[in-house]
């Protein structure tokens, strides 16, 4: 599998059978995070593969709208950013890098057989204090990762002659 077939084969995965991710796999996901770039190169970061059933519960239990699917994930991914900063750009560092890891580790898990979820509707000091981190981390996004119980068919996006644009 290329990166184009893994990109068009990825799907937001919200049923996932009730089997665990082998530890080699989290680990390739966990690397493929690790290797992502960052601005500047400061990796001001740690990522985080939660597969105790009692911390996924507890994540779940601080995400707000309809989280119980996400409790029944078999894992769930987390990157973590510290330190202030903001790029030229305008853009907060932190936010910005952290996405990267999180694209990656959604398309390594195509490849491994796997489906994700990036979830961003929590309060990140919530999820801090499950962690044991304190406040000053920064966590834009989290994932779900396992077996999908689900096949989703692609969702719609907007026409190319919309969105892009050679210049
Ligand atoms: C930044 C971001 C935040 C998201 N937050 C959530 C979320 O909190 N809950 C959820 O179920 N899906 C969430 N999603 C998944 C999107 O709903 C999903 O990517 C979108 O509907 C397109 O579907 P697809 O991923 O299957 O292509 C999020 C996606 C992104 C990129």
């Amino acid at each position: 599998m290329n990166v184009m077939e893994a990109i068009a084969a990825r799907r937001s995965i919200r049923k996932y059978e009730d089997r665990p991710v082998e530890q080699e796999k989290i680990q390739k996901i966990l690397e493929s995070m690790r290797l992502a770039p960052s601005a500047g190169n400061g990796q001001k970061w740690k990522f985080f593969a939660v597969v105790d059933p009692a911390v996924i519960e507890k994540i779940g239990s601080v995400c707000l709208g309809t989280p119980d699917w996400i409790k029944t994930a078999p894992a769930i991914l987390i990157g973590a950013g510290y330190g202030p900063g903001i790029m030229t750009c305008g853009h907060d560092t932190s936010s910005v890098d952290l996405t990267i890891p999180m694209s990656y580790a959604s398309l390594e898990a195509v490849e491994l057989g796997l489906g994700t979820c990036l979830i961003a509707s929590y309060k990140q000091e919530d999820v801090c204090g499950i962690l044991g981190l304190d406040d000053s981390w920064r966590i834009p996004l989290i994932a779900t990762l396992g077996y999908g119980a689900e096949a989703p068919d692609a969702r719609p996006r907007k026409d190319a002659a919309e969105v892009t644009q050679v210049i």
